[in-house]
């Protein structure tokens, strides 16, 4: 039964694991955390290297952070699923829905410069304006896999051009008894409220030097 379906560009993953199918042929869930982990640093030295006056925090860009930084392991690195997920209660954006309602919450944020005039204003107006981007992309979910961390990543290039440091995660990534806050946050993020992630952002927050 289990074969019938090994052949399907939908199915990424090894037959009976978590584990996605990967170009290092990995089938260890330490060895494939250890080895994202490590490319998810590189990813955060290449693009924290690129950056400029002129990046445009755009969807392209959005996508080429998951490209850029998980292509070495993923075939579906930088591509948007082709299948509806949920994760425990919640169900995200549908297929058919995924690549217009993307466009619309890029184009929202290109009205507002893409948050890049944030370095004078509060933290507080700071905060606000990523959790309620940072809860669409949530509710979005685009990726297969990788979506908390892109998601992180892309803020966190928002957050250092603006002139933060990134968004300190630890205590909100941090679990207590199976669900940890930024997952509570996530939660909330499906019915559009963002008081918890906007709470995780603000104590995230700090200026650089
Ligand atoms: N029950 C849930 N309801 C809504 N969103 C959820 C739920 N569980 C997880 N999420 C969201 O999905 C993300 C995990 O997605 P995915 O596994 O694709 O990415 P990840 O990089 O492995 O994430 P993470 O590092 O945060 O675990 C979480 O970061 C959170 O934002
Ligand atoms: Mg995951």
């Amino acid at each position: 039964m289990m074969s019938k379906y090994t052949q399907d560009p939908n199915y990424i993953y090894y037959e009976n694991t978590n584990i996605p199918i990967n170009k290092l042929n990995i089938r260890n869930h330490d060895v494939i955390e250890d080895e994202e982990r490590k490319l998810l640093t590189k990813g955060y030295e290449y693009f924290h290297k690129k950056l400029s006056e002129s990046t445009a925090f755009d969807e392209q860009y959005f996508k080429e952070l998951h490209r850029k930084t998980f292509s070495k392991l993923y075939a579906f690195a930088g591509k948007y699923r082709t299948v509806n997920i949920s994760k425990g209660y919640s169900t995200f954006c549908q297929v058919r829905f995924l690549e217009q309602t993307s466009k619309e919450i890029f184009k929202k944020l290109q009205f507002e410069n893409y948050l890049r005039d944030y370095s004078t204003k509060t933290k507080e107006e700071f905060a606000r304006k990523i959790a309620f981007y940072m809860c669409e992309l949530i509710a979005l979910h685009p990726f297969f896999e990788l979506n908390g961390r892109i998601t992180r990543l892309f803020f966190d290039m928002i957050a250092t051009y603006n002139g933060y440091e990134y968004i300190d995660y630890q205590d909100a990534l941090k679990i207590e008894d199976g669900y940890n806050l930024f997952i509570k946050a996530s939660i909330d993020c499906m019915t559009g409220e963002d008081n918890k992630m906007y709470r995780i952002l603000l104590s995230g927050l700090k200026k650089s030097e």
